[in-house]
């Protein structure tokens, strides 16, 4: 039997893994999901993120499976023809029958297989699917419904192909199927109606349930048992995605989401307890130099402050050296993302500033795509200013230059009164005559279509957070995804969060929560709660998760205006910490990314394959009963120092220092603590709380 070895470099005291082998050779893994070259929000990141490791244990026998879109393909996936025989013969079937299905290389790193499908070309069999399905498990898709009756299309080719697959092997290789979140569930349904040969799995990102009801700011958590769920679904008018979501979960041979506290939501939700918790990783990449995502901070902050000089032009009467970036960032769902008590929280923040004259400023971004018309013309105006009086700057420091340079040739000191002549003051007079503005600095950089009714805007009416020159925190809404070709701020979202000192993600509900994790990565301090995956998985696994730039805010067990009160508290003390101290909490932040690799959490993937085939095809795949990877018990210790915890002292870390210089960064003694904590960290297997490392004798899979 062949066998393929998973090697895994060892990760900062985290432990070593090795699992069992699987004999990839003789098995095809396919992963299903609408975000596959997608971008809607998390799923895509998961997908993305995870290819490389994937990709490095599966090899060629590694497939994507996603819904094609003309400009994703274009710019994402190099089109090819598929290598394996037996996939083109079954890509061909359906091309045959008139639906187009594009094969390729996904240009990401990886650079996995993707299988899209033209769900516009196959819709002409929508109705005769909509009948199988009804067939298959009774559920009917109203017309109206655009997304659901897309994802039956979708999941209808999914399990034709998957049939025409299976169709052409006897016995090997098997296929494993890994499907996410409902919009790829009819695919899984199908495959299990049709007795297709295929171990399935579902891992659900969020439920549908979960998601309305906390919307409609229902008291979800202390409810969770007490919903009537059919109901629920139908005043909502999601029965049908519901029933496809629950029925999804049920077919499937193994069941995972991505967190505990979502396997207690899908408990009650879809009635079904999780097999697996999947918590989702990042691909991390360390830079030789140890401190270089230090510098990345120092130099996207720079571009960030340029945008701030152009956008609050004429009001710049605050110091950007002592100026702090925090940021909110995601899909813009109002009070689940938490932007309702981050609001109010931020009103409470610029009243403490204010009356403690404090000379810290805020400038808070809103990163949430809302419709648009546009850029205003206020916002571009700025920028165009900002230009104009560089360019100004520029050449009157050309002709400067010049004169200066003549002057010493003939080896004069210049008489400075004079080398500036009439028309270079007028330029320069005229250039900050421009500057006058009637209005205050926009709080939006969008015309925004439903201006009246947006929610973050209505509430930054209703608490007056209008950036005006007396308020210390000043908002900019920027109701789009972040881009390095806008003509505004332009900046990939990963540089902006670079630049940034805060992410502040108060989410209620939040299944994992990727924003606060890829944060942690770039080694940028954040704002996360209880009700969030990725917060309860930090608070299980990091000691002091402050001392870490991890600040969780209690949602769950705390009123929303004390948990508000706990956000402003964070806030402000984060506001009162040295440059020193943050560089410290910064490189503190950035020790926590081998705990959010996926070259660790990727193994819960694995266990997840393993255990489906085991149950799909028990005798030839068999399993330990006690196999489960567990990371319970394994902690991040306290930092070796104290942490310059916000709320607490502000002179609790070593040779703090009043006064804020700007140059001030010693580094070496961080250094040496880092040194110092990693090799405080006991490694899970050390603490006997892992199965051991060890080795399984291949003949525990028998094949
Ligand atoms: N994101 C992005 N551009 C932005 C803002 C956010 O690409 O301007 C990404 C971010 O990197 C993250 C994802 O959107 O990976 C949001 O995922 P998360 O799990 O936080 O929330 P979801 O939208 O899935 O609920
Ligand atoms: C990084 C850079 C330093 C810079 C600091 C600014 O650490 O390497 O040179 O002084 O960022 O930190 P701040 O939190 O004030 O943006
Ligand atoms: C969902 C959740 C989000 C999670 C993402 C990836 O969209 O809302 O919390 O991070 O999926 O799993």
């Amino acid at each position: 039997t062949l066998v393929r070895s998973l090697s895994v470099t060892s990760l900062n005291g985290l432990p070593q893994w090795e699992d069992e082998d699987l004999p990839v050779e003789d098995l095809l893994l396919f992963e299903v999901a609408w975000e596959v070259t997608n971008k809607v929000g998390g799923i895509y990141t998961v997908i993305q993120t995870k290819a490389k490791i994937t990709a490095d244990e599966w090899g060629e026998n590694y497939f994507l499976i996603g819904p094609y879109f003309e400009q994703n393909v274009k710019t994402q996936v190099e089109v090819c023809e598929p290598p394996n025989p037996a996939i083109k013969k079954a890509v061909d079937t359906l091309k045959g029958q008139g639906c187009q299905v594009f094969f390729g290389r996904w240009l990401i790193e990886g650079s996995p297989y993707v299988m899209l499908f033209d769900i516009g070309s196959a819709a002409w069999n929508l109705d005769r699917w909509k009948g199988e399905f009804w067939d298959a498990c009774n559920i009917g898709i109203p017309f109206h419904d655009r997304e659901a009756n897309d994802a039956l299309i979708f999941g209808s080719l999914t399990a034709w192909f998957f049939k025409e697959l299976s169709s052409q092997f006897d016995d090997t290789p098997n296929l494993i199927a890994h499907f996410h979140e409902w919009q790829a569930g009819a695919g899984l349904i199908l495959s299990r109606f049709r007795k297709l040969p295929v171990a399935t799995i579902f891992t659900t990102h969020a439920t549908l349930l979960g998601r309305y009801l906390c919307a409609a700011n229902i008291d979800f958590y202390n409810k969770l048992d007490q919903f009537d769920i059919d109901r629920e679904a139908g005043d909502r008018q999601i029965y049908h995605r519901y029933c496809m979501e629950r029925a999804s979960v049920h077919c499937a041979h193994v069941f995972t989401t991505v967190s505990q506290i979502t396997a207690i939501e899908a408990e009650h939700m879809l009635k079904r307890k999780a097999d697996v918790i999947t918590p989702n990783g990042l691909n991390i990449k360390k830079f030789s130099a140890m401190h270089e995502f230090q510098n990345l901070h120092a130099m996207y902050k720079a571009r960030i402050q340029e945008f701030i000089r152009g956008h609050f032009y004429g009001h710049l009467d605050f110091n950007l050296a002592r100026t702090l970036f925090f940021f909110i960032a995601g899909r813009y769902e109002y009070s689940n993302k938490g932007a309702d008590i981050f609001l109010e929280a931020l009103s409470r923040l610029n009243f403490l500033l204010r009356v403690h004259r404090s000379d810290v400023t805020v400038v808070v971004f809103f990163i949430m795509p809302a419709k648009t018309n546009n850029f205003n013309v206020e916002t571009l105006k700025g920028q165009a200013i900002r230009k104009q009086l560089w360019d100004t700057a520029q050449s009157v420091k050309e002709k400067f230059g010049k004169k200066l340079y003549d002057a010493l040739l003939k080896g004069e000191i210049p008489d400075l009164n004079k080398i500036l002549d009439r028309d270079d003051l007028t330029i320069m007079k005229r250039a900050i005559f421009s500057t006058q503005r009637q209005s205050l600095p926009p709080v939006t950089t969008h015309n925004m279509i439903d201006d009246s009714n947006d929610p973050i805007l209505n509430t930054i009416r209703r608490i007056g957070l209008f950036n005006n020159r007396t308020d210390r925190v000043k908002v900019i809404l920027h109701p789009e995804f972040l881009s390095s070709t806008s003509p505004l701020l332009p900046m990939d979202y990963e540089d902006f969060v670079r630049g940034c000192h805060l992410g502040v993600f108060p989410s209620y509900y939040e299944p994992w929560g990727y924003t606060p994790a890829e944060c942690t990565v770039m080694g940028i301090p954040s704002v996360t709660t209880n009700l969030s995956g990725f917060g309860c998985f930090v608070q299980e696994h990091v000691a002091d998760p402050a001392a870490y730039g991890i600040y969780i805010v209690d949602r769950r067990f705390r009123s929303p205006d004390e948990s508000c009160n706990q956000l402003t508290q964070f806030l402000y003390g984060f506001c009162q910490q040295s440059r020193r101290q943050r560089i410290i909490q910064r490189n503190r932040t950035e020790r926590l990314s081998d705990l959010l690799d996926w070259r660790y959490l990727g193994r819960y993937y694995m266990h997840a394959r393993h255990l489906a085939l085991s149950r799909t095809f028990p005798d030839k795949f068999e399993m330990e009963p006690n196999a489960p990877p567990k990371t319970d018990g394994f902690r991040y210790p306290r930092p070796s120092s104290v942490p310059p915890s916000p709320s607490a002292s502000q002179h609790s870390s070593p040779h703090h220092s009043e006064g804020e210089d700007e140059d001030e960064d010693e580094r070496y003694d961080e250094e040496e603590e880092a040194e110092r904590d990693r090799q405080n960290i006991k490694s899970p297997f050390s603490l006997g709380v892992l199965p051991q490392g060890k080795k399984k004798q291949h003949g525990e899979y028998r094949n």
